[in-house]
């Protein structure tokens, strides 16, 4: 049956190849991988799509290559894969880890993580230094300078090119601000600085678009809910 399907994949016709952001995802058959990975092949300046993870990237490659969109979609399993996969990528996404689960903070995560991180930064700057680095594994505060302190190390470090993935709390801070003041959450702009954990979220109230102020209650009800939503939802998944 797989000989059949790759003799047929043989006299195809498609070339790949076309012009557009090569992209990778390592940790791409997780929670957040697989979803991303879908994201990332709807999005059309993708031209190449390589998929890593430690298990079932087969799976979720033939699955999401079957989308009728325009990325060549490539699977990549274990290490002795990963040069492979990070060879030539302009960007590279990575979700690979373990998540936290109900009270565990983020920083909890961090002895596994870390280490995950390294290995995979190492690899990038062999196979692709000039690659843009977006990290979301947790701890973010410090997978971030973990991989800065690898690039530095390899001596390809950019600080425009590594960065940590923060925009859910801005998604966040959106959502429940146009809770409370009763507007459309797309008609609501909340900047949010710092950091990617608890109090290092830093959601600046004072700065919102559409203009509008907050009563005291009102601003620690929602300083509290976006610095902590991360946990509302781990807590959600006990059992
Ligand atoms: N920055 C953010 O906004 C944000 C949001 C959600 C989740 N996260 C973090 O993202 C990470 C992933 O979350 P999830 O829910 O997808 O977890 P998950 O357990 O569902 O998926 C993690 C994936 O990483 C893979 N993996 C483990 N070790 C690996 C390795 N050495 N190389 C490649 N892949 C490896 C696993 O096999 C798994 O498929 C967690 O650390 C989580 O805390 C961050």
């Amino acid at each position: 049956m797989e000989e059949n399907s790759c003799l047929r994949q043989a006299k195809c016709r498609a070339k790949g190849g076309a012009a557009g952001f090569k992209v990778a995802i390592l940790g791409a058959a997780g929670g957040i991988g697989q979803p991303l990975a879908m994201l990332m092949k709807i999005n059309p300046l993708v031209s190449v799509l390589h998929l890593y993870d430690v298990v079932n990237t087969p799976g979720v490659t033939a699955d999401i290559s079957h989308m009728d969109t325009g990325a060549v979609v490539r699977g990549f399993l274990g290490q002795p894969q990963l040069e492979n996969a990070l060879t030539g990528m302009d960007l590279v996404i990575i979700p690979a880890g373990v998540p936290r689960k109900p009270g565990m903070t983020r920083d909890d995560l961090f002895n596994i993580n870390a280490g995950i991180v390294r290995t995979l930064c190492e690899g990038i700057a062999k196979c692709c230094p000039n690659a843009i680095v977006n990290l979301i594994s947790n701890p973010v505060n410090s997978t971030v300078p973990i991989a800065a302190e690898v690039f530095k190390k390899a001596g390809t470090y950019d600080p425009k090119k590594l960065l940590g993935v923060t925009m859910l709390d801005v998604v966040r801070a959106n959502t429940f601000v146009a809770e409370v003041l009763g507007l459309d959450p797309r008609d609501v702009d909340v900047p949010v600085v710092g950091g990617h954990a608890g109090v290092t979220i830093l959601p600046l109230l004072s700065q919102v678009k559409p203009p509008c102020s907050f009563t005291q209650e009102e601003a620690e009800y929602l300083t509290n809910r976006i610095q902590n939503g991360g946990t509302e939802v781990v807590e959600q998944f006990i059992g």
